[in-house]
């Protein structure tokens, strides 16, 4: 059964790790992430663009697939299934198509409006309860064609957000989505504390996992984040690992075309990656 993010993530906030927000593409990659969790007895948050809902057909397509997956594949660890960045349209969906999660990000309304609609959002998620994540301050990069320009959220904002009772708080520390910059300064940890200390003890996310060095997440998680997005870092390995298999020749190779066989390399390169990040961030056993 599908869980809310809120009571695994207060848990990872007082415990002080983090669990892991993974996107989600296909069938794969949503079997991936659910056996690799449930092998390491890690809580999971399983990540949902509204690019990846569309390109899955449809936010009850997934629903679908993932509750079936948590029954038959006898999946007992924590699992939500969380809209990543989403509308406020996209989040009002997937309340009604039974995620157990989302996030309505407004980091690019101004303040004013970011708070009424994230009001908006709350309300109609706690009457089904369901977690709401908010953002303040954009994160950096590209996703899904939602160009950030990585700011650094302001703590006074973070707090008015907290305090309208969203229940998880992404607030730009200078991270971004996808590679960074050969010239990127790094996670501003100032900021994080100070953000730390104006949403009182709010789980507060860390998007743009990939790539960022191992420290940093560390420091990051004894500063409050509970809860990390990782993206970037499945795709290349899942792509790295399909293209060897190809130019080895193996799709040639008896039936090595068939798809069962062909996407088994990416699939397997997922739950390695996956792995390393729970036990990064201090996850594993904590189901
Ligand atoms: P990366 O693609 O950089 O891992 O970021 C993922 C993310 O933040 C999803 O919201």
């Amino acid at each position: 059964m599908l869980v809310n993010a809120k009571e695994m993530l207060l848990k990872a906030r007082k415990e002080r790790y983090a669990v892991g927000h993974f996107n989600i593409n296909n069938l794969e990659w949503t079997k991936a992430v659910l056996l690799t969790a449930e092998e390491n007895k890690s809580p999971v948050i399983l990540g949902v663009s509204e690019g990846a809902g569309k390109y899955m057909g449809g936010y009850k397509t997934i629903v679908g697939m993932v509750n079936g997956m948590i029954e038959e594949l006898n999946i007992t660890v924590p699992v939500a299934l969380h809209l990543d960045h989403g509308s406020y349209e996209g989040a009002k969906k997937c309340i009604d198509a039974g995620f157990s999660s989302v996030m309505f990000d407004g980091s690019h309304y101004d303040i004013d409006e970011n708070i009424e609609k994230t009001k908006e959002i709350i309300a109609y998620a706690k009457a089904k309860n369901i977690s709401v994540e908010a953002e303040v301050g954009s994160i950096g990069g590209e996703e899904d064609g939602v160009v950030g320009a990585g700011e650094i959220a302001d703590p006074k904002e973070c707090q008015q957000i907290a305090e309208l009772g969203v229940n998880i708080l992404a607030a730009g520390i200078g991270n971004i989505h996808g590679k960074y910059p050969d010239n990127w300064k790094g996670l501003d940890f100032t900021a994080l504390a100070a953000i730390q200390g104006s949403t009182g003890g709010m789980p507060l996310v860390l998007h743009g996992g990939t790539g960022i060095p191992e420290e940093m997440i560390k420091e990051a998680i004894s500063l409050g984040v509970a809860k990390i997005n990782v993206n970037t870092e499945c795709q290349w390995a899942f792509a790295d690992a399909t293209r060897k298999y190809i130019e080895d020749g193996k799709d040639k190779e008896g039936k090595g075309f068939d798809p069962r066989k062909l996407l088994s390399p990416g699939f397997e390169a997922i739950k390695a990656t996956v792995k390393a990040k729970m036990e990064l961030f201090g996850s594993v056993n904590k189901a």
